[in-house]
């Protein structure tokens, strides 16, 4: 969580540090730079890179889709924590402070720009991350019904926004590019409460009954900490790992 909750105090002056860095370039070499600028009442942080962007340094490379909150396309660390830059005000920082980086186990684009979209393609094609069903569908039809309580396990699991924060908050993904992270396993379990996905616990057990996948979990927990979505991501690694246990037994 941020420092305090202040209300802005208009006019104080910001200091960002903020890490830059492009990989592609082989002249350019890690480092941090710092910026001034002024706060402005209800100032995010979407709203203070444009105006750093804009007046202090053209080069600052960021991700910003939405500004809601929603496409997740913002996470970095915010003075060390993964955090959605646009839903994070300046007036949190007491000291008015505010270093900046990339989130870890992402490829680095430049600056504070990571690929989470490559990392979320192989994630999803490793949990093959699409209803499995035999059944032939025609779409002239009108579609099967579902029950309102599996509609609503589903939806619930469905709201991740593919952040990425979950992953970069993980000691086990951090360590081991191959862990498939909180994200892959809620995927998991939106399926496994989907009833149209025909998979049986024993399928899912051969996508992630191993290290890289449920076993791998430590248990830390920053992932739930973290999610700007407030997924009950303790509860479904829990229950995931208890099945998957089960399922290893037999
Ligand atoms: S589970 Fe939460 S933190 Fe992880 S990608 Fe989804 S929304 Fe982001
Ligand atoms: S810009 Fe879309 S979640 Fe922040």
């Amino acid at each position: 969580m941020p420092d305090s909750k202040n209300t802005p105090k208009k006019g104080r002056m910001l200091t960002f540090e903020i890490l830059k860095y492009n990989p592609s370039d082989p002249e350019s070499k890690p480092h941090f730079e710092i910026y001034k600028i002024e706060e402005t009442p209800g100032m995010t942080l979407f709203i203070a890179l444009n105006i750093i962007r804009e007046s202090l340094d053209p080069d600052l490379a960021f991700d910003f889709v939405c500004r809601a909150g929603i496409c997740g396309s913002c996470g970095m660390l915010i003075n060390g924590k993964p955090m959605l830059a646009c839903k994070t005000l300046t007036s949190h920082y007491e000291n008015g402070k505010i270093q900046l980086m990339p989130m870890p186990a992402f490829e680095l684009l430049k600056d504070l720009s990571v690929n989470t979209g490559k990392w979320m393609e192989g994630m999803s094609r490793r949990v093959e991350s699409w209803v499995h069903s035999a059944q032939e569908h025609d779409i002239s039809r009108i579609e099967k019904p579902v029950e309102p309580k599996d509609a609503d396990a589903t939806f619930e699991l469905d709201r991740c926004i593919e952040c990425g924060i979950c992953v970069s908050s993980c000691a086990t993904a951090l360590m081991r590019p191959d862990f498939v992270g909180a994200v892959g396993l809620n995927r998991i379990m939106r399926f496994t409460a989907d009833p149209q996905d025909e998979r049986t616990d024993e399928d899912m057990y051969e996508l992630i009954g191993d290290d890289s996948g449920i076993f791998g979990c430590m248990s830390l927990l920053a992932c739930e900490d973290h999610c700007p979505k407030k997924l009950p991501l303790q509860e479904q690694l829990a229950y995931l790992r208890r099945k998957m246990s089960e399922v290893g037994k037999r």
